[in-house]
């Protein structure tokens, strides 16, 4: 068999261990061949592609980023893809495309299965809002850079007595945010789910410092916003990509809580520096558990479907299923965090 493989979409750490894992399985357990399109759907478009061997892989565990090449899609691009879906197969030969990304990457691939070609997908962000996996690779690792910012920050805060307001990434789900802010002891953390009061955030420091404690850290999902007639702020614009540009909400926050509470308050994006570097030991074993099974996936003619984690198993599900709905945090669980804030 011959087998494509692309990574798409906002990179996330982990990506090269599924294409390493891809690689060996296919090469060592079926004696396949592997070829990598670069850049994403771009690569598959416009024919630019590298075979992958047991060598082009080897040392890529750990690297963050993906060896490979990501873009952003652009759909009108897409939409040509697709139509032309069977004849670049037939043209590069390939039996199977294993496309890794996120949302945007697995409509892509529905809309490449629906057009003739065979397809396996492994999702990835690290935003973990892909519903129909419990977890994506990426997301641990993101959940451990903002963890490790925030401890960083309650030093320099108490130090200082001032409000540290951390944004994390989250554009429509707070998963990193909640995660993060639980296991970094946030005070409080807003979410894109549910539009927080400033009033409340106000308050809570407030009753901190009235017992004695100087500082305070707030974790903020960069896609959360306040409640209506809460504060001011400026909403994100959509760019020339398509894609929302956030206006900081950390850093409108920042500003309005050094206001209403006269004391200083510093905002920190963490930004990108979520998504690189190396993947924690979890997001290995995920991003090549994906890999393992995508290829088998593939030797069975289980095309239209992606790999997905169940409890502690994995399994195929449909692309068609994947994308209809992005995973959001749950009341209960926000309920949960703010029990410790
Ligand atoms: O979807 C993953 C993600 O990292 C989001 O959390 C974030 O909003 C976005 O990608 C950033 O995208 P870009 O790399 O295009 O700035």
């Amino acid at each position: 068999m011959r087998i494509g493989v692309l990574t798409a979409g906002g990179d996330c750490p982990g990506l090269n261990a599924v294409i390493r894992s891809v690689v060996h399985r296919a090469m060592t357990g079926h004696g396949d061949e592997v070829i990598g399109f670069e850049d994403g759907f771009k690569g598959l478009l416009d024919g630019h592609f590298r075979p992958l061997d047991l060598n082009a892989v080897s040392g890529i565990l750990a690297r963050g980023g993906t060896i490979l090449g990501s873009a952003r899609l652009e759909r009108n691009r897409l939409r040509e893809a697709a139509e032309s879906a069977s004849e670049l197969a037939r043209q590069y030969g390939i039996d199977v495309l294993i496309p890794i990304g996120g949302e945007g990457t697995l409509t892509a691939a529905r809309m490449l299965s629906d057009a003739g070609m065979p397809v396996v997908g492994v999702p990835k962000t690290i935003d973990n809002d892909i519903s129909s996996t419990d977890r994506t690779f990426g997301f641990d690792t993101a959940v451990g850079v903002a963890t490790e910012a925030m401890d960083r920050l309650k030093t320099t805060a108490e130090s200082h007595q001032r409000v540290m307001v951390v944004e994390v990434m989250g554009r429509h789900a707070g998963w990193i945010a909640l995660e993060s802010g639980m296991a970094g002891g946030a005070h409080g953390i807003c979410l894109p789910e549910r539009p927080f009061e400033v009033d409340d955030l106000v308050k809570m420091v407030e009753e901190r410092f009235a017992r004695g404690k100087k500082f305070a850290v707030i974790c903020v999902a960069e896609g959360a916003h306040p409640a209506e007639g809460s504060m001011e702020y400026a909403k994100g614009e959509i760019d020339q990509f398509g894609h929302e540009r956030f206006q900081g909400i950390g850093t409108q926050l920042a500003v309005e809580l050094e206001r209403r509470l006269g004391k200083e308050a510093r905002p920190v994006i963490l930004g990108h520096v979520q998504r690189g570097g190396t993947p924690t030991a979890y997001d290995r074993v995920l991003a090549t558990r994906f890999g393992w099974h995508a290829v088998e996936a593939a030797h069975r003619g289980d095309f239209g479907r992606m790999t997905a984690l169940r409890g502690t198993h994995i399994e195929m599900v449909p692309l068609a299923e994947a994308v209809t709905q992005l995973k959001r945090v749950p009341a209960d669980r926000m309920r949960e965090a703010e029990s410790v804030f």
